[in-house]
């Protein structure tokens, strides 16, 4: 494939190279002459193992040029790679004036084009982005987008010192365009890559860049406050998370990875208040830890928030333990929610399979009798009955029969679910998601 990568930074001195290597004419450009003479020279513009050797032959073999000169670039090709800087700006907003010059020049050099071409967002740029650059090249080049050009984004997950081997071994790549044509060739482009290869929404790719790095950010804090409470303990930090991170069951895996309802049960919550407490009589300071329960109690305000946005007042809720399959009634996030509905003077029916009253005992009754008063007139027998006395139905925990009673609950009631409980009903209209 004729290829032209803009921007021969680290990301793009990399695909330069590595594109060329795969076989694929490359023209890279760049706006500093210097780094654009470097290449031409079989010279990598970077620090990066084996990048000048891989450039060197590049050139060598003349599967690489570059230039400063955007026309010609987009003439000699077919697809551009986009890999210029995002920078912050002073209030942490990302920058992305390069990215839409880069696409200002683009699409002027299309007007003089006939053929297809795909322009490929390899920068980190927030959800949206995509749209708005398809927006620029179609009004600046006149031409439609999906028909005479299409624009992808496809993230890069290359760590810098490691970045060649990253390129042949990523952990997957993602595309994301609504262009069935660009979306053809990017899995062209990348069949000798062995990795997952996903197709996605623009906005959903986008997304990943940002998820990841947040992700690999909350793993590197939540480590370092693990470790500084181990040291001041005595601990060795790096033997406990050596051990935690061996846990591919819980710890390392998709489990808890699902965009959903707050926490509770009889663990999670005292457990994080134990090791906050732990913390303050050491002296040590945990901001990641400390805003565990605030963000947690925040997600209890946004489920109560969808209550409050349908304007009606009979709320039925289906499964009210804290996950399905248990009558732990201790810290259930969804008990807290009844308690604020009741004390708002809401009418509300429950239904939990695992909960009778009649087999309730210990702690859990008192727990339940405590939290939610004159419980026996607010329990049902049966979904049914739930579904029959309320405007508003809540799905509380993913216990199999919920899903079954979803589809055939009529349309004018609203249904909201803080478990993601099947992906049919997403589509729905009467249907909310408290996070999707
Ligand atoms: N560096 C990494 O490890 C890494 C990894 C994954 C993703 N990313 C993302 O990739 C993007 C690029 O990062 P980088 O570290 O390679 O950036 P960089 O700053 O090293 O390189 C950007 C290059 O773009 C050039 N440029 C600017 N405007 C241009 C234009 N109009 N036309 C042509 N070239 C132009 C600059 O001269 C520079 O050479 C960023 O969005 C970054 O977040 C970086």
């Amino acid at each position: 494939m004729k290829i032209s990568i803009f921007g021969l930074g680290y990301v793009g001195a990399v695909s330069c190279a590595c594109f060329a290597k795969l076989g694929h004419q490359i023209v890279g450009v760049d706006i500093n002459e210097q780094k654009v003479n470097l290449i031409k020279n079989g010279k990598s513009p970077i620090i990066e193992k084996d990048l000048d050797e891989y450039i060197y032959e590049g050139i060598q073999t003349r599967k690489i040029d570059a230039t400063t000169h955007v026309n010609d670039a987009i003439a000699r090709t077919d697809i551009s790679i986009v890999c210029v800087g995002t920078p912050s700006q002073i209030n942490g907003n990302i920058n992305l004036s390069y990215i839409y010059k880069v696409c200002n020049e683009i699409a002027e050099a299309l007007k003089h084009k006939n053929s297809f071409h795909t322009i490929v967002i390899r920068s980190t740029v927030v959800p949206g982005t995509i749209q708005q650059c398809v927006q620029i090249i179609e009004d600046i080049s006149g031409k439609v987008h999906g028909q005479d050009f299409g624009v992808a984004s496809n993230p890069e997950f290359l760590r810098e010192g490691t970045a060649i081997e990253d390129f042949w071994h990523p952990p997957y790549t993602v595309i994301g365009t609504t262009c069935p044509k660009s979306e053809k060739q990017l899995i062209e482009l990348y069949k000798d890559i062995d990795a997952p290869f996903f197709t996605l929404k623009p906005e959903e790719s986008e997304m990943i860049k940002y998820a990841n790095n947040n992700f690999h950010a909350v793993k590197i804090t939540f480590a370092n406050e693990i470790g500084n409470i181990c040291k001041e303990l005595g601990v060795d930090g790096h033997k406990v998370m050596e051990v935690v991170s061996s846990d591919y069951k819980l710890n390392l895996s998709p489990y808890y990875m699902k965009p959903g309802f707050a926490f509770g049960g009889s663990c999670l919550p005292k457990d994080v208040r134990g090791l906050n407490y732990k913390a303050k009589m050491l002296d040590v300071k945990v901001p990641m830890l400390n805003s565990l329960l605030p963000s947690n109690e925040y997600q209890i305000q946004r489920g109560l928030q969808l209550v409050y946005n349908t304007g009606k007042r009979k709320i039925g809720i289906l499964g009210f333990a804290f996950k399905a399959g248990t009558d732990d009634l201790r810290e259930s996030p969804v008990v807290e929610l009844i308690e604020t509905l009741m004390g708002k003077g809401y009418e509300l029916s429950l239904y939990d399979s695992n909960i009778l009253l009649s087999k309730l005992m210990g702690k859990n009754k008192d727990y339940l009798t405590g939290h939610i008063p004159h419980i026996t007139k607010v329990l049902k027998g049966s979904i049914e009955e739930v579904v029959k006395e309320s405007e508003v139905i809540i799905l509380g925990n993913k216990s199999p029969d919920f899903a079954e009673a979803l589809k055939n609950i009529q349309k004018d009631k609203t249904v909201i679910d803080l478990v993601r409980i099947d992906h049919e009903s997403v589509t729905k209209d009467n249907y909310v998601g408290i996070c999707w």
